[in-house]
């Protein structure tokens, strides 16, 4: 049947186009790209179908594709990397242990030899957030007044040593640094600003109407499909009927129209 193959294309296409957003992730503990010599990092390899088969690489300076093995201890799919070296800035992702081809995006992590950083997101932020970048100095661990930079150009001051970015859009993207008066320049680290998805909707005074109605959030796909089917399987009726409908106008100019086709287009109407 038509209507069968097209709905279990439908379906198909759907589930694929999910599987592939969220398939792995590379989550770090703690949240930030940017760290002193000798503190640990946790990188975590995050898969909604599989706990394990996933491994950590990097490219640094030292390799290219480094599997978590000497610089990390790989634990699952997780590989602790206990005492931070400068060398040990770099590229970080997740790929399945089998080589194919499925891996997860990569983040930039860099570890300072210096007396500064720069705490930003490590992960892509979503357009319009507001976003809180701290410097901070290894000693005192006390925030101290800190200038703020973005692609080398000065964009403020920060007293306590935070600067927050409101609502940020594509425009906040780029390399950001900081510097601490008396204590040295940050490593830079890029933020990135993803885009807010048309479906993903806030929660809101009108979702929650919806979600209390009998119809609760159905999946896009199934509000489409009723509308797509009706399409498919009765506009050859409909069409047909006004074809039919016009033959038989052009034919009895004014007269009445027969029986049978104000029986079809009755029909129609309900
Ligand atoms: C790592 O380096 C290799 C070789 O230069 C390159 O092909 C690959 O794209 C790099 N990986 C990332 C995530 O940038």
């Amino acid at each position: 049947m038509k209507e069968t193959s097209v709905l279990f294309l439908l379906i198909l296409t759907s589930v694929l186009s999910r599987a592939q957003i969220q398939a792995i992730r590379l989550t770090v503990s703690p949240s930030r790209s940017q760290f002193f010599e000798y503190e640990s990092v946790t990188l975590i390899c995050e898969d909604e179908n599989r706990s394990d088969g996933w491994t950590v690489r990097r490219n640094t300076t030292r390799g290219t594709r480094k599997r978590c093995e000497g610089w990390g201890k790989l634990n699952g799919s997780t590989c602790n990397m206990n005492y931070l070296v400068p060398l040990d800035t770099g590229l970080y992702w997740c790929e399945s242990m089998s080589g194919s081809s499925s891996s997860s995006s990569s983040i930039q992590l860099s570890v300072s030899g210096g007396s500064v950083i720069l705490q930003s997101p490590v992960l892509p932020v979503m357009e319009g957030d507001d976003v809180t970048l701290s410097c901070r100095a290894r000693n005192p661990t006390h925030n101290l007044p800190a200038a703020f930079y973005k692609d080398g150009s000065f964009i403020g001051d920060g007293p306590s040593g935070h600067m927050t970015l409101l609502h940020v859009s594509s425009s906040d993207e780029g390399l950001y640094k900081c510097n601490v008066k008396g204590h040295g320049e940050s490593p830079s680290s890029r933020i990135s600003v993803k885009e807010k998805l048309i479906t993903s909707s806030p929660p809101s005074s009108e979702s929650v109407t919806a979600a209390a109605s009998p119809i609760s959030t159905p999946p896009p796909f199934t509000v489409g499909l009723p509308v797509f089917i009706h399409l498919v399987v009765f506009s050859p009726y409909f069409i047909s009927t006004l074809i039919l409908v016009s033959l038989y106008r052009h034919k009895d100019k004014g007269d009445n129209l027969p029986n049978s086709v104000v029986m079809i287009s009755s029909t129609l109407d309900e």
